[in-house]
């Protein structure tokens, strides 16, 4: 039987399947965690759930974070957590959120876009490690990728990118 796929914001009757996804995905409550404080305390710019036949299958996360480059305060958002149910990868749904979440983050005047993870994975999205490899992160040197929004945002030769409070240990 053909399913219905769809992309769309997160409901709040949802937030309970979102965090049983994300608890499942990671093995781990934390990132549960972040998502309900990056909610609690306004940072979401982008909370989008895939749904198939109606159920969330997916979940992402786009949260206002400080980068701050040469004095300069950009724009950012962070790219955190992405998780999709194990039943339905590969099938394009992790893609489509996050290109669904690069979008909103673009209409709401972000210029660029961090994330911690697999490069191979975030490199189809246009985000490479050297654009902010010269800026101070939590997580140490060839961690975290970024994708300039409006090009040259991360220009510049030095800075730092810290995350907000609900990271907890991510924290600068
Ligand atoms: C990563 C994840 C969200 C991808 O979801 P998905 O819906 O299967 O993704 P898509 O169908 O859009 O893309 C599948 C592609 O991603 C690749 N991929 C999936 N997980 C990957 C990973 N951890 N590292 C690198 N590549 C990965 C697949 O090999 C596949 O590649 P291909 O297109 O070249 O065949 C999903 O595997 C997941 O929830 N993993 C557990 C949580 C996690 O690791 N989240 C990301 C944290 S950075």
């Amino acid at each position: 039987m053909p399913r219905t796929v769809e992309i769309a914001p997160e409901h709040p009757r949802e937030h309970a399947a979102i965090g049983a996804l994300h608890c499942a995905a990671f093995n781990d409550t934390y990132e549960a965690a972040v998502v309900i404080g990056l909610r609690a305390g306004g940072f979401a710019i982008a909370s989008l759930v895939s749904r198939v036949d109606g159920r969330v299958a997916g979940h992402v996360m786009f949260s206002r974070m400080t980068v701050l480059v040469d004095g300069r305060d950009v724009k950012a958002a962070a790219l955190a957590p992405l998780a999709v149910d194990e039943n339905w990868r590969q099938m394009g749904l992790g893609g489509k959120l996050v290109t669904a979440g690069l979008a909103m983050c673009r209409e709401a005047g972000m210029h660029c876009v961090v994330v911690l993870g697999d490069p191979t994975y975030y490199r189809r999205f246009g985000f490479s490690l050297q654009a902010i490899a010269h800026l101070r992160t939590p997580y140490g040197p060839g961690k975290l990728m970024g994708l300039e929004l409006v090009p040259g945002a991360l220009a510049g030769q030095a800075g730092e990118v810290r995350y907000p409070a609900p990271f907890g240990r991510a924290q600068s």
